[in-house]
């Protein structure tokens, strides 16, 4: 019996831009056109998976466009199954993306046949994908429209698969998606916006709230790695894992699709919650080595290798 992951996202073509630095509200800046390349969060998180191993099936939309051919194609050269991949007449999704000179970046998405993605006419595919083999994982991103992304609990209600949600960017604070997430992964930022608390609270309230919100989470902090509440844990019980620190940063843009995508193949796996955002902070660091999202990711031999490495560095 095979084992595989769900992901239930979007696919967008990025259009990535470099500039100095940003521009401020009402500023004209000349910024450098850099190449078209797979993105969404959704197919990101899906191309980080395939590569760890496990069969991975994205459910998504594309429209009738080139830009759709060429997602297609980059995901299945990947090793995403894109049997499910819906084809309509709306526009393939796009991400126009700005990259300053630090490897930060501004995002914008237009999600033109993202928007058609809904998990409820999908159930009927999970529960077949059951009927062939286990389907420990779904997984899931804030990138579909908020209506959809409600109906999302479905496609794990009733069967032992978990929903990885993670809720990026924060267009939903539905209750019965955070409780049905397993564990819900944030970053600092969009924690504290889920919450509705001020930018500046400390992470250890920001940790016992949302631990009565989702069954486990993860929060992510950048150059700071991630803290974990393990399911049944409570938030004085976080574990505090460390970023891996690489010398030089080229381009953080799905760096955190890279860390999310990898958590959820190692969770499918067997792999503890602690073990799995290990492994996930190699991938992640290993993403931002290149420049570009699902093209900049490191294979599983890569990762593990520094996962490892991290690990002992740590112990
Ligand atoms: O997380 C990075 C991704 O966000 C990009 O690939 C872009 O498409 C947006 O979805």
């Amino acid at each position: 019996m095979s084992t595989t992951v769900v992901v239930c996202g979007t696919i967008n073509v990025d259009t990535f831009v470099s500039v100095n630095k940003f521009p401020v509200a009402g500023e004209t800046i000349i910024g450098e056109q850099g190449p078209q390349s797979l993105g969404g969060k959704g197919a990101n998180q899906a191309v980080a998976c395939a590569l760890m191993g496990p069969h991975t099936v994205l459910l998504s939309a594309v429209g009738n466009d080139p830009n759709g051919d060429m997602a297609v194609a980059e995901l299945q050269d990947r090793g995403v199954n894109v049997e499910y991949v819906e084809h309509t007449d709306l526009p393939t999704g796009q991400a126009f993306i700005m990259n300053d000179s630090e490897g930060e970046n501004i995002i914008i998405v237009t999600s033109g046949a993202n928007q058609v993605v809904n998990p409820s006419l999908q159930r009927p595919t999970v529960q077949r994908l059951r009927q062939q083999g286990s389907v420990p994982v779904v997984l899931a991103q804030g990138e579909l429209t908020p209506e959809h992304s409600a109906l999302l609990p479905r496609l794990v209600q009733n069967s032992d698969s978990r929903l990885v949600l993670n809720l990026a960017p924060v267009t939903t604070r539905d209750q019965d998606l955070l409780r049905t997430a397993n564990p819900l992964i944030v970053n600092a930022t969009e924690a504290r916006d889920v919450l509705e608390l001020d930018f500046d609270t400390p992470i250890e309230q920001v940790l016992e709230q949302l631990t009565k919100l989702s069954q486990s989470v993860v929060v992510t902090l950048g150059a700071q790695g991630a803290v974990v509440v393990d399911e049944g844990r409570s938030a004085a019980e976080a574990v505090w894992i460390p970023a891996v620190k690489l010398d030089q940063v080229v381009d953080t843009t799905g760096a955190g699709d890279a860390f999310v995508g990898t958590v959820a193949a190692a969770l499918a796996e067997g792999a503890t919650l602690v073990e799995a955002c290990r492994l996930g902070n190699a991938a992640g660091a290993l993403a931002t080595q290149k420049r570009g999202a699902a093209t900049s990711y490191a294979n599983a031999a890569e990762v593990k290798a520094l996962g490892a490495q991290a690990q002992q560095r740590d112990a």
